[in-house]
């Protein structure tokens, strides 16, 4: 595998205090604890380039890391974490939404749902928000090293159907634990960041 350079570049909420050079970005999306720093973490080779937690609401702002120089990989804070108050779970919200119907650079939006659940409506409710971004969308069913491998069909089949996919749909099956899908999502990032 191709060695990646990756570092933290800034945490922000708004607009302007993003970063301005208009690099490609793509973004993760889920959750609370649904593992989205995990991920970027495994795809960078990197272990707490982006910090994670067991506890959910970890992430509380929009985390820009470079990578090669060339794009940029972005954390958000999840969705659906109860323990803050309302408004600042409305301020996120917005925030986020915000970020991802309007940021032009941005090329793509991992979904990130936990392959041992049904999706749930909040889950339902960032696809809309996605599918009116029309960027490009992947779905990623997390924690799979989880899914006793004789389910892990069913659940992946789950997960499609409590999105309301289509039966041929892409959903990538991935572990941080194991790295399991991590070449998967990599070939996805490639061919947009070079526009196949
Ligand atoms: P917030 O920032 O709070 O929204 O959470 P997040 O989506 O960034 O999740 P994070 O990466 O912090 O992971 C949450 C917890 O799930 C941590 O305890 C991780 O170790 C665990 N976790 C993440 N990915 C996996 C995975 O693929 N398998 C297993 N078994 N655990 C995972
Ligand atoms: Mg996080």
């Amino acid at each position: 595998m191709r060695a990646v350079q990756a570092s933290f570049v800034c945490s922000a909420l708004l607009p302007k205090d993003f970063p301005q050079d208009k690099r490609p970005e793509f973004a993760f999306v889920g959750r609370s604890n649904v593992g989205k720093s995990s991920l970027l973490n495994t795809l960078l080779h990197r272990k707490e380039l982006a910090r994670t937690s067991g506890k959910p609401g970890k992430t509380q702002t929009i985390n820009f890391f470079d990578v090669d120089g060339e794009c940029y990989f972005v954390d958000l804070p999840g969705y659906g974490y109860a323990r803050v108050s309302k408004a600042v779970k409305e301020e996120w919200g917005r925030r986020m939404t915000d970020y991802l119907r309007d940021r032009e650079a941005l090329r793509m939006v991992a979904l990130l749902v936990d392959a041992r659940h049904e999706p749930s409506d909040s889950d339902l409710n960032m696809l809309e928000i996605l599918e009116q971004s029309e960027k490009p969308t992947l779905i990623v069913a997390t924690k799979f090293d989880k899914v006793k491998r004789s389910l892990r069909q069913k659940h992946i089949k789950i997960v499609r159907e409590g999105l309301g996919l289509d039966t041929d749909a892409l959903v990538i099956p991935f572990s941080s634990v194991t790295a399991e899908g991590v070449r998967e999502i990599w070939e996805v990032i490639r061919d947009i960041k070079d526009g196949k």
